[in-house]
């Protein structure tokens, strides 16, 4: 069924290289998503943003042991993914793995767990309406470039980019959903679908198996490196996060 969906939007896909306009996530969104989205208390993430707010002061070596209060992480989550000094592409999660096994001492909390997605949540919302900001020069340079081959070349059985749906038909209606430009700056989401909070390479393996593609793993170096190229389309945009999905 799926696959037959995809067909059907076949013929009318164009492979255009530049979006002529990327606009907000929440563009796309339906009007009672959107006013959800934007109101906490009836937003089911907020339950994972004051999940993280309690885990940020937990315990002797907490977050806050380091970074004080949560309010320090305002527009930390703009600049992400962003290269560490060792030259790995972090993104937010990734960053806060590190400092989970490297400053606190403590095993990596794992993908898709309930407290690094709170974690991520509520530092992400920290930054929520500040314009993304991600380095795209220097060493960020070259994960961009990976990036961008990545969203633009065919994959799967459908044999399609992401490009051919999130530029070049984006606004248009795919199996129910309005196809948005495909940024990341809603990211992690509640997802109806899902029933729970997720992140944004959960996110890249739906698409990827709308496409028949091989799913890669979360925290792939191809999902890093598209995460960066999805920002770098979204610089100035406001980030959105936790977003609210269908
Ligand atoms: C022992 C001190 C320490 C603890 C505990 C710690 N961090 Fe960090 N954190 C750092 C340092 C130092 C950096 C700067 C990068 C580096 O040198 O690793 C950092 C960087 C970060 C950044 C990126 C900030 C930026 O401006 O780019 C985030 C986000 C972050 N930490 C989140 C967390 C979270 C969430 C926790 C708790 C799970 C935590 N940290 C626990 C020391 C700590
Ligand atoms: C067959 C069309 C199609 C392809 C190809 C596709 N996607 Fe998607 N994608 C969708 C649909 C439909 C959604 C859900 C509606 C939306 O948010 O755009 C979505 C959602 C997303 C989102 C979430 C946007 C948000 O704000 O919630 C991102 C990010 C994304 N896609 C990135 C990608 C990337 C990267 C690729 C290539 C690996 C890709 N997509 C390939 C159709 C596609």
């Amino acid at each position: 069924m799926r696959v037959r969906a995809a067909l059907v939007l076949l013929p009318a896909l164009v492979l255009s290289a530049a979006a002529s306009e990327v606009r907000p996530a929440r563009d796309h969104l339906s009007p009672e998503l959107r006013a959800q989205q934007d109101d906490p208390t009836r937003h089911p993430g907020w339950l994972w943003v004051d999940e993280g707010e309690a885990l940020w002061s937990r315990g002797e070596r907490s977050c806050a042991s380091c970074h004080g209060a949560i309010e320090s992480m305002r527009g930390v989550a703009a600049r992400y993914p962003a290269v560490a000094a060792d030259g790995a592409l972090l993104n937010l999660e990734g960053r806060i793995e590190r400092c989970r096994t490297e400053h606190q001492g403590e095993p990596g909390f794992g993908h898709e767990s309930e407290p690094l997605l709170a974690l991520t949540a509520a530092v992400a919302q920290r930054s929520r309406g500040m314009p993304v900001a991600v380095a795209v020069d220097g060493p960020a340079a070259r994960f961009l470039e990976e990036g961008r081959r990545f969203y633009t070349t065919r994959q799967g059985q459908l044999n399609l980019a992401c490009v051919q749906c999130h530029d070049g038909n984006a606004g248009r209606r795919l199996r129910g959903d309005v196809i948005s430009n495909g940024l990341g700056t809603g990211w992690p989401a509640y997802r109806l679908d899902w029933n729970t909070m997720g992140s944004l390479h959960r996110r890249l393996r739906a698409c990827q198996l709308g496409v028949r593609a091989e799913l890669l793993p979360l925290g792939s170096p191809e999902y890093l490196a598209v995460e960066l190229y999805l920002a770098s389309r979204a610089n100035g945009l406001p980030v959105e996060a936790p977003g609210l999905r269908r």
